[in-house]
C-alpha cells in the first residue's frame, strides 16, 4: 500500500513537470511567432513604395509591371507562381536570390537596401500587411520570417 501511494505521488509529479514544460514551450513559441510572423507586418508602406520605384525601373522589364512576367524565362512574382515558389521559404532565401542574381546578368546595379525594399514591395503587392518597422538586411532575422499564404 505504501508503495502504491509513492507511485501515485511520483506519477503526479511527473505529470506536473510535463505540464510546466508544455506551458513554457507554449509561451516560447508565442513570443517567437510574434517576432517573426509575416502576417503581423514585417515592412512599412514607405519601404514598399521605395521598392516599387526601383522595381518598376529595373525589374519590370522582365518580371512585368504588375509582377506578371512578360517573357518566357522570367517567373511571375505574383499569383500561382509566387505562391508556389515563396510559400514555406524564408525571406532570407528570397533575399539572397535577389541579392546575388538579380537583375539577371547584372546584379550589382541595384544595392542591397533597394533589394530588400523590393522584397517589401513584392510582399505588399501580394497582400501581406505593412507594419511600423522596416524589413532590415539582417539575414538572421530574415531567416526567421517564413512565407505563409497571404490573407
Ligand atoms: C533580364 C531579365 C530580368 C531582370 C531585369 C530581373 N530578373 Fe529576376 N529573374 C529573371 C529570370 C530569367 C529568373 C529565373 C531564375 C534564373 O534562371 O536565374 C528570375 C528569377 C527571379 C526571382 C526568383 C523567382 C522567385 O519567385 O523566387 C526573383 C525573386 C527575382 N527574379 C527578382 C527580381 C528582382 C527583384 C529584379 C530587379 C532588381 C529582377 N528580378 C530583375 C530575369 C530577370
Amino acid at each position: 500500500m505504501i508503495n502504491g501511494r509513492a507511485e501515485t505521488n511520483l506519477g503526479a509529479t511527473v505529470i506536473r513537470l510535463i505540464a510546466i514544460a508544455l506551458i513554457s514551450l507554449g509561451f516560447g513559441a508565442a513570443a517567437q511567432a510574434q517576432e517573426t510572423n509575416i502576417l503581423a507586418g514585417v515592412f512599412t508602406e514607405a519601404q514598399a513604395a521605395r521598392g516599387e520605384e526601383v522595381y518598376q525601373a529595373i525589374c519590370a522589364v522582365c518580371h512585368g509591371e504588375d509582377l506578371n512576367t512578360v517573357d518566357d524565362e522570367s517567373p511571375s512574382l505574383t499569383g500561382f507562381t509566387f505562391n508556389f515558389s515563396w510559400n514555406g521559404k524564408t525571406l532570407a532565401e528570397k533575399f539572397e536570390i535577389v541579392r546575388d542574381t538579380m537583375p539577371s546578368g547584372n546584379p550589382v546595379v541595384v544595392n542591397e537596401q533597394s533589394k530588400i525594399d523590393i522584397i517589401a514591395y513584392i510582399l505588399g503587392f501580394n497582400g501581406f500587411p505593412a507594419g511600423d518597422q522596416e524589413l532590415g538586411l539582417d539575414l538572421a532575422i530574415l531567416g526567421q520570417i517564413t512565407v505563409v499564404p497571404a490573407p
